[in-house]
């Protein structure tokens, strides 16, 4: 029997209301599997929490955090109560930092039934790995001089440590998938760091015989997400540039409701964390017509990175066959409730049983 400890983390607004959903799916599919239990821990770490000890989380709640298998965090922010910066840097930014998760992923596929704002897509199915620690958003730079002589200096930092743990990631990931990595890169206009990253790229793919490969630059690349994203399995990409092109990503499935994310630790030292792409939406918090699929998708890439992909599949095709018959909440042109698309999952999991 395997057994997952898992955080969860519900946060704030609708993450309150998608996480308890993606749980109880979650204990579901430990049913059918018989092999694989997951023993949840809450914390209620938020703004209200904020509201009440002054601060996103207590002094040792990393230390508490960190012998986890992982943490499944629902949305973080309430402006009404605690300014953005204050809540999202004193927690989610802090278990990104802290926990040495220095790689982002998120797919991006057509999901049956959830309308791309794509004209007729064809059946898109990539996976952007981006760069999560360093790059174009580093602190290092400065100011000098005021008025029309103002100067600004802004460096980007590309080690071959970060970059190569990047890439290798891709190649991995791409080894379980379609086997094409396409690297995001802009060296005919980034004089320095982005032939580096070329150079890098093309020594890495060498460990890697049985991966095709192709470069794009970061422009064309983004042209292409929109014209043929088809054409993608594994996009490895810098800080910034995997930043805008998983926006992009989550644009041109549907909905940013369905959309998943995971920040990855890949030493070991500490739990990866599995956080859909949305916020806590304020604006339909309390309502029950929170989109779940963001998160339950969510938790099939928890699964996926403990090697359950058998099962994070059978998931992923419930979720679809649940869409394609128009079981839809109300941001993907539906009338169903939270609770209506979770159960209807629910259901379709244990008929499979
Ligand atoms: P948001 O993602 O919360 O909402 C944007 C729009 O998408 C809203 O109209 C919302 O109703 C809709 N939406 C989002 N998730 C949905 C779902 N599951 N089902 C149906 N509709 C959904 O982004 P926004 O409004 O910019 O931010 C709201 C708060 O969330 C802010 O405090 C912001 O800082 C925080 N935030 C937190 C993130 C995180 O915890 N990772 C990410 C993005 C925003
Ligand atoms: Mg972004």
């Amino acid at each position: 029997m395997k057994t997952l400890k898992i955080a969860n983390i519900p946060g704030d607004g609708i993450g309150k209301e998608v996480v308890p959903a993606a749980t109880e799916i979650l204990k579901t599919l430990s049913d059918i599997h018989g092999g694989l239990r997951f023993e949840f821990t809450s914390f209620p770490w938020s703004c209200e929490y904020y509201l009440e000890h002054g601060k996103m989380m207590p002094e040792d709640g990393l230390e508490r955090l960190k012998d986890f298998d992982s943490i499944f965090l629902g949305a973080v922010g309430n402006l009404k109560l605690v300014p953005d910066h204050v809540s999202l840097w004193g927690l989610l930014i802090k278990i990104r930092r802290e926990f040495e998760q220095v790689i982002n992923i998120r797919p991006a596929k057509v999901i049956d039934g959830v309308r791309s704002p794509l004209l007729n897509p064809k059946d898109f199915d990539l996976i952007v790995v981006r760069e999560n620690s360093e790059g174009e958003y580093s602190s290092v730079g400065g100011k000098i001089f005021q008025g029309e002589d103002e100067i600004a200096i802004q460096n980007a930092i590309f080690s071959r440590k970060g970059t190569e743990r990047a890439m290798r990631y891709a190649f991995e990931l791409a080894k379980k998938r379609r086997k094409h990595v396409t690297s995001a890169t802009k060296s005919n206009g980034i004089f320095h760091s982005m032939p580096f990253w070329d150079h890098v790229f093309e020594e890495v793919s060498k460990d890697y015989p049985e991966i095709n490969t192709d470069s794009q630059h970061i422009d064309a690349l983004s042209a292409f997400f929109v014209t043929r994203p088809e054409r993608f399995d594994v996009i490895v990409a810098s800080n910034l540039f995997g930043d805008i092109l998983t926006d992009l990503g989550a644009a041109i499935m549907g909905s940013v409701g369905i959309a998943p994310a995971a920040n990855i630790n890949v030493n070991g030292k500490f739990p990866s964390m599995f956080e859909p792409v949305h916020g806590s939406a304020p604006d339909i918090v309390g309502k029950g017509i929170a989109n779940p699929i963001g998160q339950i998708w969510t938790a099939k890439m928890m699964l996926d990175h403990y090697g359950e992909e058998e099962l994070g599949g059978i998931l992923l095709n419930v979720i679809e066959s649940v869409t394609r018959d128009g079981i839809l909440t109300p941001d993907i042109g539906g009338k169903y409730t939270t609770k209506g698309v979770t159960d209807e999952i629910n259901t379709r999991l244990k008929a499979i049983d």
